[in-house]
């Protein structure tokens, strides 16, 4: 039996399989309807969600299976004072798989240590999120048809942005992957992931200005301020609308710009760029779907 707790668990050969399959799922999905027939997904969300918990549930309707769970620590019995040890113990026994959201970094990890059945981490506090990786390396490779050779500009909240630190760890391992980390100074990326980067050799770079970043880029990855995460209102008041993409930011930008986003956006992205042909959130937030469908299907050990 194997979970996902961290991107860096899948090789590389496997992060192309499942690729590989979400691709062909997206050309035949009729040829995926029943494949977990019988089978259930609980969905453990101990943190509010639209889009993982969703996609997550969609992904098993469209293989045939059914879907249970909850969608916050208030409407279970973690609200009386459940450890998480026993609630994925109980529901380890209702479900096949679990996807699992929590505010706690490392509360998946302690949840496959007790269930009887695979967990999926779908977002543990600031630390990982590895389905939305999995979105994001599927949406960069449909249009750009390669990893290697880009310069992946990530902007925004670096620090506490878990989807950054998975994607970062993700493209990593490809060759010529160059990082620019633009963030103000209280929201840079984390040290131990820069001592990662150096020690592998990867080129990164960090800097304050987007509009100084922006002509280079392959790939600008932005992020919401995540205002859950802060110590107090006023720092992320202060901080909240340091970066705000609009066309005439763009007006400098390579013509094939990808811009990505795991939303929920605020005010990181003006709408006024929803219908730039750059602009691939939306289509990201589908081909999170497809990709979760692959993810079930393998640790299933659906053929
Ligand atoms: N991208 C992402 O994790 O979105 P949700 O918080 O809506 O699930």
């Amino acid at each position: 039996m194997r979970s996902l707790i961290d991107i860096k668990e899948l090789s590389t050969q496997e992060i192309d399989e499942l690729i590989a399959v979400a691709k062909d799922i997206i050309s035949d999905p009729a040829k995926y309807s029943e494949k977990c027939k019988g089978k259930k997904l609980a969905t453990l969300f101990y943190e509010a969600s639209t889009r993982t918990r969703l996609s997550f549930e969609a992904a098993m309707y469209e293989l045939g299976g059914n879907v249970l769970g909850f969608s916050s620590a208030d409407n279970s019995s973690a609200s009386k004072g459940e450890s998480v040890a026993d609630t994925v113990r109980v529901c380890s026994g209702y479900a096949d798989i679990i996807a699992m959201r929590h505010p706690k970094e490392g509360a998946p990890l302690v949840a496959s240590m007790h269930s009887l059945v695979p967990i999926i981490n779908a977002g543990d506090g600031g630390h990982n999120h590895p389905t939305q990786t999995l979105t994001d390396l599927l949406t960069i490779n449909r249009e750009k048809g390669r990893f290697e050779n880009l310069v992946v500009g990530l902007c925004g909240d670096l620090k506490f942005g878990r989807t950054v630190h998975s994607l970062i760890g993700a493209m990593a391992r490809y060759n010529n992957v160059k990082f620019v980390l633009i963030s103000p100074d209280e929201l840079k990326v984390p040290s131990y992931i820069k001592q990662e980067l150096d020690k592998d050799g990867v080129e990164y770079v960090e800097t304050r200005s987007l509009e100084d970043a922006i002509p280079e880029l392959d790939i600008l990855y932005m992020t919401r301020v995540q205002r859950e995460r802060f110590f107090n209102e006023e720092d992320y008041l202060r901080l909240k609308d340091t970066y705000i993409l609009n066309m005439s930011k763009l007006e400098k930008a390579k013509e094939d710009l990808s811009i990505l986003h795991p939303l929920p956006r605020v005010n990181e992205i003006s709408v006024e760029i929803d219908n730039d042909k750059r602009a691939c959130y939306f289509e990201q937030a589908l081909n999170g779907k497809y990709i979760r469908m692959a993810l079930i299907m393998k640790l299933l050990g659906v053929e």
